[in-house]
């Protein structure tokens, strides 16, 4: 008799183990998935998804999401030097950097941006090299002024206003989405060669600065080969500070700015941005 109790009493257990765990795998209660992320899908697109999701459909587990953010993220991405400026992405409304002269030269900088930019000459300076820094921080009348000096060289020549401001757009940046306008981009030259073509490239300076300029936090924003990405030309001269960890994680990979930061930044080149 003792015996057949136990042996119910095993079995009741058994039946109870069975059922809960049948519950826990019930796919209604499950929490949904957390949907794998591209490895070129951004943080920001990501966490847009996320927030989407979370009007209907059950929210994906937070922690997964997190760890993404940090992988996808790199070490320095909460840098508030790490920020996109281009053709689609304005400089902010309420961007208000601390604007100092670069020491010992003749233009403006950011005053992080240009104490690094200090260093890094001096660096190259000891080794014997001459550098000229042509520009620096431009307010936006300065830029507009570039800008329009651009597009009416072009039209000098004898193009038409749809080309003239589609070339000018990829040398030069319209009011409001220029690098310089920040604080943080540097036009460097050197004494020797100071022409903004692609024949500076070839100069000790240029080569020293593209090897060693991630060391000081600064990276060639708009590299050979990568219009696409950037939507400018070629520019050896042009480098922007970005601080030393993103810089060397950008250099490393060689990466665009756009690449590193994600797919949301990329540049459309449709006629229809270039004339805005
Ligand atoms: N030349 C660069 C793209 C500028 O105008 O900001
Ligand atoms: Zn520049």
């Amino acid at each position: 008799m003792k015996r057949l109790f136990a042996g119910l009493l095993l079995a009741g257990v058994l039946i109870l183990a069975v059922a809960y765990l049948a519950a826990e795998e019930d796919p209604a209660r499950a929490p949904a998935a957390a949907p794998k992320a591209d490895a070129g899908e951004n943080a920001a697109v990501r966490e847009a998804a996320n927030g989407a999701d979370a009007g209907g459909k059950e929210t994906a587990p937070e922690a997964p999401a997190a760890e993404e953010k940090k992988s996808a993220a790199g070490g320095e991405r909460s840098s508030p030097f790490l920020f996109l400026v281009n053709r689609n992405h304005p400089v902010a409304e309420d961007y208000d950097p601390d604007i100092i002269t670069v020491p010992g030269r003749n233009v403006r900088g950011e005053r992080t941006a240009a104490e690094a930019l200090r260093d890094m000459l001096a660096a190259g300076e000891k080794e014997g090299l001459r550098f000229v820094v042509c520009s620096g921080y431009r307010t936006r009348d300065e830029q507009r002024k570039l800008y329009l000096s651009q597009i009416q060289r072009r039209l000098d020549a004898g193009m038409t206003q749809t080309e003239a401001v589609e070339e000018a757009g990829r040398v030069s940046a319209q009011p409001g989405t220029s690098e310089h306008e920040t604080g943080l981009a540097f036009d460097i030259v050197a004494l020797s060669y100071q022409n903004l073509d692609d024949g500076y490239a070839l100069t000790a300076e240029a080569k020293w600065l593209r090897a060693h300029a991630a060391e000081y936090g600064f990276v060639l924003r708009y590299p050979a080969g990568k219009s696409d990405a950037t939507g400018m030309d070629y520019e050896p001269w042009h480098f922007r500070y970005v601080g030393k960890e993103a810089a060397e994680e950008i250099e490393g990979a060689g990466l665009t700015l756009e690449e590193y930061l994600g797919n949301e930044a990329a540049v459309s080149l449709s006629q229809e941005d270039t004339q805005k």
